[in-house]
């Protein structure tokens, strides 16, 4: 298996999901010893020019549990060069003869895929790989792996289900990334849905919706739909928060108010499960979290370091 940079998840097919997922199968079982040294000797920058939690930390901790080190920006636009007006490929062009890979997470999207293009050791010529940690609105590849990985360990597949996306679709990237990923895993006995809550200003962009169909082959509908009968039809409940930074002027006047609430919980199919890439504002109200057969969200945030050790390992190809 041999991946040079992740970048989007148009990259990922079902045969590369299935080995990043039977790899992150083991990093499951090396997290339970407390981890291993096969990066020792390894370097990874974390370049983080938007505020950050998990994924920073769980790149972080993921590194770290495979005995790894780390060198980190998280205050990129401030602390760093750019700063000083440095553009993005000459800050990726220098940091890459530092380190063994850069995880980058940029405001504007494209960054990541500039950054690729630059990426390499000026010293001895080796392309240094880039994992797009968040550009912009754009994509967050490595969170719809862990938001896959979670549902597959759930339903024990991803082929088939019924995920209903809910919120500020237009600027929020993981359910970009996640929209994409799941259309391409369809098999031809077992069509998936994808069920799209938004209000008419904040829906799905179209290049996502035309990506989803051309990877889904037919293998995948699409329905627009209204949150009550989301809650009702889905095996996977994904919340989203606004992303008001990502606010145009119009934006703010047309705000969506989906709120799941513990009496939505009973009306849910049997099997399904709650799901949010988080940080949460008002869109899961915390009497949720106490159903642990439904609120899969902390468990799905967890999720994130053994799925970054997973790619982390196949990138470097240790
Ligand atoms: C998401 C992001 O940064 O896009 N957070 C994350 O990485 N888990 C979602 C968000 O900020 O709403």
């Amino acid at each position: 298996m041999k991946l040079q940079h992740c970048i989007s998840v148009e990259q990922f097919g079902p045969q590369l999901l299935s080995d990043i997922f039977r790899e992150t199968d083991h990093m499951v079982r090396v997290l339970k010893d407390g981890g291993n040294f096969v990066l020792r000797g390894k370097v990874m920058v974390t370049f983080f020019y938007e505020p950050s939690t998990r994924t920073r930390l769980s790149f972080e901790a993921a590194m770290n549990r495979l005995g790894g080190r780390v060198l980190s920006t998280d205050h990129a636009s401030s602390f760093s060069s750019a700063a000083k007006g440095e553009d993005i490929s000459d800050s990726i062009r220098t940091t890459a003869s530092y380190a063994d890979i850069i995880v980058l997470r940029s405001a504007e999207e494209g960054h990541a895929r500039v950054a690729a293009e630059v990426s390499v050791n000026a010293l001895t010529g080796e392309p240094v790989p880039v994992v797009n940690a968040g550009d912009g609105k754009g994509e967050h590849p490595t969170q719809a792996l862990l938001d896959a990985y979670t549902i597959r360990q759930r339903f024990g597949r991803l082929d088939g289900l019924t995920v209903a996306l809910v919120g500020d679709l237009k600027h929020g990237r993981t359910v970009h990334s996640l929209a994409k990923l799941l259309a391409a895993v369809h098999g031809p006995g077992a069509p998936g849905t994808l069920l799209l809550v938004a209000p008419p200003a904040f829906q799905m962009p179209e290049d996502v919706l035309a990506c989803v169909e051309s990877r889904g082959e037919g293998r995948v509908r699409v329905e627009m739909i209204d949150f009550e009968e989301a809650v009702r039809r889905a095996d996977v409940l994904y919340m989203t928060r606004l992303q008001k930074e990502r606010f145009g002027k119009t934006d703010a006047a047309a705000v969506p108010a989906y709120r799941l609430e513990a009496r939505h919980l009973g009306e849910m199919k049997s099997e399904a499960i709650v799901l949010h890439p988080l940080p949460r504002n008002e869109e899961i109200a915390r009497e949720v979290d106490s159903d642990g057969y439904r609120a899969w969200y902390f468990r799905q945030a967890a999720y994130g370091v053994p799925v970054r050790m997973a790619l982390i390992r196949i990138l470097l190809g240790a």
